[in-house]
């Protein structure tokens, strides 16, 4: 069943590879991609592909018979509607196939071209999709290397796209979704530095501060994990086509470390020349710090914590036990 599962997958995305080669609409796609600076190579690395703007391509081409038609219902490549009638879910949009670990395409992201509906449409959860256990581009980063120094985690599939054709080839996609426990698990088995780079909007400064705290229990001593704020309105794509790769990768150079980033947002709205504002500070650090698996890390949040508190470290500390411990 599931080996037939992620063979149909495979069909699929030779469905649409051949599509953005053949259907009628596919130089008016490609010119699009080529507008967006993606060379023919990085189309192919990425298998990007097009979903035609029929209602049943896929499903003429791919449901050979009943069993087939039901399983593409299953991996949500087709819909079935109330009259009882298939049509393909994905319909006149940029494909990009979605690999997991092993290379399996496990779903797929469909860019609209034209015309209206969500920007971005993405395979529901399937039995083998399942998304906050999946990275976009994953896959081809440990195809590009043998071992990952960093990894970037960026919001989008055009993101990881146009940096790998800058020649960032490190960067994955959580998806639409926050990063989650997971996939940062993921992450920090294959390198041990990760850098979360979002978009320069309110969306990606919230998916920063969630990837922080998520990423918590898992930070232990000798990993890295930094953050890289944009200027408001770019993202990763649009700022490595403006300024290039060399300084894209500056800037990566200059990402804030997990600590910095820790007290420059919680003190963001706290004034701590006041005892209200420190007290503030130290009740939210406080669970936060707690949750930190690395001493490295918990040493580092503490010092900074005593400093901004204009307190001494051992103080610091012990107001932190004291509070964790169970009254006697
Ligand atoms: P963005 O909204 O930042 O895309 O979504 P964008 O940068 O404007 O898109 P381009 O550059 O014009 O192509 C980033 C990611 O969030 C998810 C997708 O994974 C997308 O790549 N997303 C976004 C959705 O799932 N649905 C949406 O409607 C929009
Ligand atoms: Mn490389
Ligand atoms: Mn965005
Ligand atoms: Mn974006
Ligand atoms: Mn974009």
């Amino acid at each position: 069943q599931a080996a037939d599962d992620y063979q149909q997958m495979e069909r699929a995305t030779q469905f649409f590879s051949y599509q953005l080669r053949k259907h009628k609409k596919a130089p008016e796609v490609i010119e699009y991609l080529k507008g967006r600076g993606l060379s023919g190579e990085i189309v192919k690395q990425f298998q990007i592909g097009y979903a035609p703007d029929g209602w049943d391509d896929l499903l003429k081409s791919l449901a050979k018979d009943q069993r087939s038609r039901d399983q593409l219902v299953d991996l949500k490549l087709v819909n079935r509607n109330d009259n009882g009638r298939y049509y393909d879910f994905f319909r006149d949009r940029i494909m990009f196939p979605i690999r997991d670990r092993r290379g399996r395409v496990v779903g797929f992201g469909g860019r609209i071209i034209s015309g209206d509906g969500p920007k971005y449409l993405n395979s529901p959860e399937t039995r083998i999709f399942h998304k906050g256990r999946e990275l976009y581009g994953f896959y081809e980063v440990k195809q590009a290397h043998r071992s990952i120094e960093q990894v970037v985690i960026v919001e989008g599939y055009m993101d990881v796209v146009a940096l790998a054709q800058a020649g960032i080839d490190f960067a994955v996609a959580s998806l639409g979704t926050a990063t989650t426990t997971e996939q940062l698990q993921m992450l920090f088995r294959a390198t041990r530095q990760v850098t979360c780079c979002y978009d320069g909007d309110r969306a990606g400064r919230d998916a920063a501060w969630r990837a922080l705290e998520n990423a918590l229990p898992l930070l232990t001593d000798g990993l890295q994990l930094n953050f890289l704020f944009l200027p408001d309105g770019e993202d990763p794509d649009s700022l490595v086509r403006q300024e290039g790769a060399e300084a894209f990768k500056a800037r990566l150079g200059e990402a804030q470390s997990f600590t910095q980033y820790f007290f420059a947002h919680l003190t963001e709205t706290l004034d701590l020349a006041t005892d209200s504002g420190r007290a503030m500070l130290l009740s939210q650090a406080k669970p936060l710090i707690e949750k930190v698996a690395s001493d490295y890390y918990r040493e580092e949040l503490l010092q900074e914590l005593a400093r901004l508190l204009r307190r001494e470290v051992s103080q610091v500390a012990g107001q932190m036990k004291a509070k964790a411990a169970p009254t006697a």
